[in-house]
């Protein structure tokens, strides 16, 4: 399967000399719901499963852009600041094309699986007592240094290539949804998107969706309307209280007709477990946060059961084990007899 740069070349800011950097990134799933979408009475929902990129987030689209045109411009060091998938989609890039991968991550803030893989595949972390907010700010100084190129979203490539997944849902629907809701963070997947379904039916005709965008209770500024000095949410990858994109999402919402809502932890917790429980869809709990925000939709009568909706499922949950099997456990092990595995079986079951 082609990468991004190569499907979509016409879209992006590259030309023929551009490297054709790539992981196999994008190309993802559109799952159509099973039992969420019924069982809330809508019959036209869709998943789009980003956590099955290379490195489980919708973050290596971008990411594949951004290193292709650092390494255009002769940078031998990404630097970013993370609460995870980031860090992990730019060190993978990094290790694959021999570049230097340096991190700066809220310290005790970002998601076992995150660490693990910014670990293996050789990135620099520097783990900092502060919020991603400030490990931000800390690394747009350091950009400044030669050699550095930045690729946090405020990299304009990166948004350039998130977009793409927005083209992919128009071809693959044959038309636009007429809602998006996708999770908010920094606000620059929110961005990426609206620019690409506004791109795609600029060329091609037809309507954008309305998009959502789902806040944690704890963490949201742009709906709260102001910066949240120390944002707290399970959903450690949009525990951001100021987010770098804010005028273009808040942009996104008012041009599409849209909104951005805060759910709770609880909401969002609900939904993660649904995901995987009734759609076998296994998600990290940021990614659950536009899901919780459906359905609290739904039940506030804001939809309309046969409009043809799509929920950004933006990373996977193999990142976060602990969200994972919050309250599961192996049950004891058993004698190797058929009668204790009956036993087993029955209890089980019962
Ligand atoms: N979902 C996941 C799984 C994320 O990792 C992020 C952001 C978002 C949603 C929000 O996207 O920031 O574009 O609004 N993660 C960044 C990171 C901040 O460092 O990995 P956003």
């Amino acid at each position: 399967m082609r990468g991004v740069i190569e499907r979509y070349a016409a879209y992006l800011p590259v030309d023929a000399s551009t490297p054709r950097v790539t992981l196999g990134e994008g190309s993802t799933p559109l799952v159509r719901s099973s039992r969420i979408g019924p069982s809330l009475g809508l019959t036209n929902l869709y998943f789009k499963y980003e956590g099955l990129n290379p490195t489980g987030s919708f973050k290596d689209r971008g990411m594949a852009v951004a290193v292709a045109k650092a390494i255009e411009s002769g940078a031998p060091t990404l630097l970013c600041a993370s609460t995870g998938n980031t860090s992990a989609s730019a060190a993978a890039y990094a290790a694959h094309y021999g570049l230097r991968a340096l991190v700066v991550m809220p310290a005790g803030g970002v998601a076992a699986g995150k660490v693990a893989q910014a670990l293996a595949y050789g990135a620099t972390i520097v783990p900092v007592r502060a919020s991603f907010d400030q490990a931000l700010r800390l690394v747009r100084q350091l950009g400044e240094l030669p050699g550095t190129a930045l690729v946090n979203s405020i990299n304009p490539y990166r948004l350039e290539g998130q977009k793409t997944a927005a083209f992919e849902i128009v071809e693959e629907l044959g038309k636009s949804p007429q809602r998006v809701f996708i999770p908010v963070g920094n606000a620059g997947n929110i961005t990426a998107y609206w620019r690409g379904f506004g791109e795609f039916q600029g060329r091609t005709g037809g309507r954008c969706p309305r998009m959502h965008g789902a806040q944690a209770e704890g963490a949201a500024p742009l709906v709260r309307g102001k910066p949240v000095a120390r944002p707290r949410t399970a959903a450690s990858a949009i525990r951001i209280g100021n987010p770098a994109s804010w005028a273009s999402a808040i942009a996104a919402r008012d041009e599409s007709g849209g909104s951005i809502e805060a759910v709770s932890d609880g909401q969002i917790l609900a939904a993660h477990r649904r995901l995987s429980a009734e759609e076998g869809l296994l998600v990290e709990p940021a990614s659950a946060a536009g899901v919780a925000l459906l359905i609290a939709k739904v039940a506030r009568r804001e939809v309309q059961a046969d409009e043809t909706i799509v929920c950004i499922l933006t990373g996977q949950g193999l990142k976060d084990p602990k969200a994972m099997t919050r309250g599961l456990s192996v049950p004891p092990a058993v004698e190797p007899t058929l009668e204790a595995v009956r036993r087993a079986i029955r209890s089980g079951i019962l």
